[in-house]
C-alpha cells in the first residue's frame, strides 16, 4: 500500500521502515531538512538495533523514501500517519501544535479519500481535533473530499523498537469507520500472520489505552520501589522479595525491577498527561500523581546514598558513574536518572568521571563541556581517580566487572548500585562495601564495618 508518515522520530522512522520492509511503499516527511539529507545518505539519527539495515535496504530499493515535501507526500498516501512529537507544556499536559500543524498541512493538500492515522501518543479526543483541524483547512480551500481519523498508537520500546513494530503483541485501532479500519487491517495482515493480533476498539478508547499501558508499567516500577524503600528500613531485601512475588503469574517477572526510577521519551510525560487529563475532566486522580512523585524521588536515592556515605560532604570528591542512558541499548537521555544523579552531585561540589557505550555524544550535547563531568572512553578508565563508583544503567557491560580491579582504582571501597546488578555479598568479598536499591541487611552490614 501506498504510506506517509509525518515525523521520523523514533516512532515515524520504525514505523516507516517497518511498513517498507513488509513491501508497502513508504514516503517518511520531515520539516528538518538535514535530518531529511541525512536519512537519505543511510545515516541513522538515533541508536537503535537493527534499525540501520532496513532503513538503508529499503531506501536503495525505492521502498522507503524521505522528504521535506509535505504536498508530494500526502497526495502519495493512502494512508498517513501522524507520528509527531508530542512534548510536555508548562503543566504536563501534552502539548499539540506539532500533531495539529500536521493535521492543517495535510488538509492544505489532501485530494482524495484518505486515512489519517494517530500513530503520536496524544490525549483522549484528539482524534476529534485532528478531524476538525483537517476540514477546516478542507473547507477553506472549498474541497469536497472524505478521510477518516483513527487512532492506531505505537507500543514499541527503545532498543527493541524494530523487533517490536515487526513482531507487535498487539495492534490497537480505534476507528469508527468500517472503510478506514478495512485499509488498516489490510496494512497490517502480513504483522497478523499467525493469528491476529488486531484488536478494534473506538476511537477515544484506543487513545487511552496507550496511557493506560504506560501508567500500569509506570505504577508496577514505582510500586516495587516504594517496596524497596520499606525493604531497606525493615531489613528486607527486595531482590528476594521481587522474586517472592513475581512467581505468581498473577503478577509476573516483567517490570518489577527496582532501580533508580524511570526515565525514556514516553513513561514521566504519560503518567503526567494522564494525571492531567483527569485533572481536566475533574477527577482526581491520586495513584498516577503517587506514582510520579515515588519515582521523583527515586532519581536521587543514588545520590541520598553517597551523601550518607560521605557524611553529607561530598565537596571535592569525584564520583566514576557507570552508565548515563536511561536504560541500555539506547543513546536517549530524556529523563534519564543519571541526569538527576549528576546535577544533585555537581550541585554538591562533586565531579563526574562518567562511561555509557552509547551515550557519550548526547551527553555532551545536552550538557557541553564542563570541569566537572569527564566522558571515559570504558568502564575502567573512568575508575582513575575516583572515589566512588555509582551504577545507573544496567547495560551487559556492567554485569560481571572484575572487582578487585574496581577495589584497586577506587579510593574508598564502595559501590553504589541503582539497578541491583550484584549479589552484595559478591561485593563484599572482594573487598568493597554494596550499597544497593531496597537490600537492606547489605547496607546495614556495610554501615556496621
Ligand atoms: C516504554 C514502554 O515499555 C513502551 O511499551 C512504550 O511504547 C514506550 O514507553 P521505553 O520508554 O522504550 O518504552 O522503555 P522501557 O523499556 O519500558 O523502560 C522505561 C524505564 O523504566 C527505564 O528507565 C527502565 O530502566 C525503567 N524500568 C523498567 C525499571 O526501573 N524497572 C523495570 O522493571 C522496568
Amino acid at each position: 500500500m501506498k504510506v506517509t508518515i509525518f515525523g521520523t522520530g523514533y516512532v515515524g522512522l520504525v514505523t516507516g521502515a517497518c511498513l517498507a520492509e513488509m513491501g508497502n511503499h513508504v514516503v517518511c516527511v520531515d520539516i528538518d531538512e538535514s535530518k531529511v539529507e541525512r536519512l537519505k545518505r543511510g545515516e541513522i539519527p538515533i541508536f537503535e538495533p537493527g534499525l540501520e539495515p532496513i532503513v538503508r535496504r529499503n531506501h536503495a530499493n525505492g521502498q522507503l523514501e524521505f522528504t521535506t515535501e509535505a504536498s508530494a507526500a500526502v497526495a502519495h498516501a493512502q494512508i498517513i500517519f501522524i507520528a509527531v512529537g508530542t512534548p510536555p507544556d508548562e503543566d504536563g499536559s501534552a502539548d499539540l501544535k506539532y500533531v495539529l500543524g500536521v493535521a492543517q498541512s495535510i488538509g492544505r493538500h489532501l485530494d482524495r479519500y484518505t486515512v489519517i492515522v494517530n500513530k503520536s501518543t496524544v490525549p483522549v479526543g484528539t482524534a476529534d481535533r485532528v478531524h476538525k483541524a483537517v476540514a477546516s483547512e478542507l473547507s477553506a480551500r472549498g474541497a469536497q473530499v472524505e478521510f477518516d481519523v483513527v487512532s492506531n498508537p505505537e507500543f514499541l520500546k527503545e532498543g527493541d523498537a524494530v523487533e517490536d513494530c515487526l513482531r507487535p503483541d498487539r495492534l490497537v485501532i480505534g476507528s469508527s469507520s468500517e472503510r478506514a479500519t478495512g485499509m488498516l487491517r489490510k496494512l497490517y495482515a502480513p504483522f497478523n500472520r499467525n493469528h491476529d493480533r488486531t484488536v478494534v476498539m473506538d476511537v477515544r478508547s484506543a487513545e487511552l489505552t496507550k496511557y493506560a499501558a504506560n501508567a500500569m508499567l509506570a505504577t508496577k516500577i514505582s510500586f516495587m520501589n516504594e517496596i524497596a524503600n520499606i525493604a531497606e528500613l525493615v531489613g528486607a531485601d527486595i531482590e528476594l522479595v521481587r522474586q517472592g512475588i513475581g512467581s505468581d503469574p498473577r503478577i509476573g517477572y516483567h517490570f518489577i525491577y527496582p532501580g533508580a526510577g524511570y526515565g525514556g521519551s514516553c513513561f514521566p510525560k504519560d503518567v503526567q498527561a494522564l494525571e492531567r487529563t483527569a485533572r481536566g475532566v475533574g477527577y482526581p486522580a491520586r495513584l498516577l500523581g503517587a506514582v510520579e512523585a515515588v519515582n521523583h524521588d527515586q532519581k536521587t536515592k543514588l545520590f541520598d546514598f553517597i551523601s550518607h556515605y560521605f557524611n553529607g560532604d561530598v565537596r571535592g570528591r569525584t564520583i566514576a558513574l557507570w552508565g548515563l542512558a536511561f536504560k541500555p541499548n539506547t543513546d536517549d537521555m530524556r529523563e534519564a536518572s543519571s541526569r538527576r544523579l549528576m546535577e544533585a552531585l555537581w550541585e554538591a561540589g562533586a565531579t563526574v568521571r562518567a562511561y555509557d557505550p552509547q551515550a557519550r555524544h548526547e551527553t555532551h550535547r545536552v550538557y557541553g563541556d564542563r570541569n566537572d563531568l569527564v566522558l571515559c572512553d570504558s568502564a575502567y578508565q573512568a575508575l582513575d581517580g575516583a572515589d566512588a563508583l555509582a551504577i545507573i544503567t544496567e547495560w551487559k557491560a556492567f554485569r560481571s566487572p572484575d572487582f578487585a580491579r574496581i577495589r584497586a582504582a577506587l579510593k574508598e571501597p564502595v559501590i553504589f548500585d541503582g539497578r541491583n546488578l550484584y549479589e552484595p555479598a559478591v561485593v563484599e568479598e572482594a573487598g568493597l562495601a554494596y550499597y544497593g536499591i531496597g537490600r537492606g541487611r547489605s547496607v546495614l552490614r556495610t554501615d556496621q564495618s
